[in-house]
């Protein structure tokens, strides 16, 4: 398959200095894009602010910032592409206004107000933007009920499968758990390594794909 592969958080800026973002350290996308290589697919990463070296074996390696250019890379690479694995974790809101310079904390006083914005939700655009065959695959972090509101996230973006993520899994290499859920329900939950959790997230795309063609 052709796949695109997202990893990694996203930056908002407030000023030239400083920016809003979260502890992703984009470990679960690498993994994945990694183990699709390994698995001889095409594959095509988009990450934002990484310290790690991409995986080897790429066909194409994208390094963005904002969640605006994380969506922009998507969408070039889409029409190309069977599938998307949505690993990244943008920020979901951003300062209305990007300061040019430095904001001087003496001019602000002692509390400030930032008014924040939401930024576009990558998936539901691709979800819009899809031709028949393509497949989605998302990730759902969260703290509590975790099994339902993925399975509405799914029906939410259009998705086919979903990856359910604990927070205690952020920015971590071992021993994280996941739930992989598809439209019919849970497809299997597991433990390991973020290596071998990207093993089975492949499987289930793959899966996916025998069902569909
Ligand atoms: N996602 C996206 N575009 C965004 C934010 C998130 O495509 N601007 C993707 C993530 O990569 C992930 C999925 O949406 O695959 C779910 O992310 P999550 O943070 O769990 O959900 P949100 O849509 O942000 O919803 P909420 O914060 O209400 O849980």
């Amino acid at each position: 398959m052709r796949l695109v592969v997202t990893a990694g958080p996203t930056r908002e800026w407030l000023d030239a200095v400083r920016f809003l973002s979260n502890p992703s350290s984009g470990r679960m996308g690498q993994a994945i894009a990694s183990a699709a290589v390994r698995r001889g697919h095409q594959v095509a990463l988009v990450r934002g602010p990484v310290a790690l070296p991409p995986p080897a074996g790429l066909v194409e390696l994208r390094e963005v910032e904002t969640t605006e250019e994380m969506l922009a890379a998507c969408l070039q690479l889409w029409p190309r592409a069977d599938a998307l694995v949505m690993a990244a974790a943008p920020a979901d809101f951003r300062p209305e206004t990007r300061l040019a310079g430095k904001l001087k904390k003496d001019a602000l006083g002692e509390a400030i107000s930032l008014r924040l914005v939401r930024t576009p939700d990558i998936l539901t655009a691709l979800a819009r933007a899809r031709r028949p065959g393509q497949l989605l695959v998302g990730f759902a972090l969260e703290a509590e009920q975790g099994e339902a509101h993925a399975r509405a996230k799914l029906e939410r973006k259009g998705l086919d499968l979903i990856v359910l993520n604990a927070p205690s899994n952020f920015a971590i290499e071992h021993g994280a758990a996941i739930t992989i859920l598809g439209r019919e329900g849970v497809r299997g939950r597991h433990e390991g390594s973020k290596d071998e959790l990207a093993e089975r997230v492949l499987e289930q795309l793959e899966r996916e794909r025998a069902i569909r063609s």
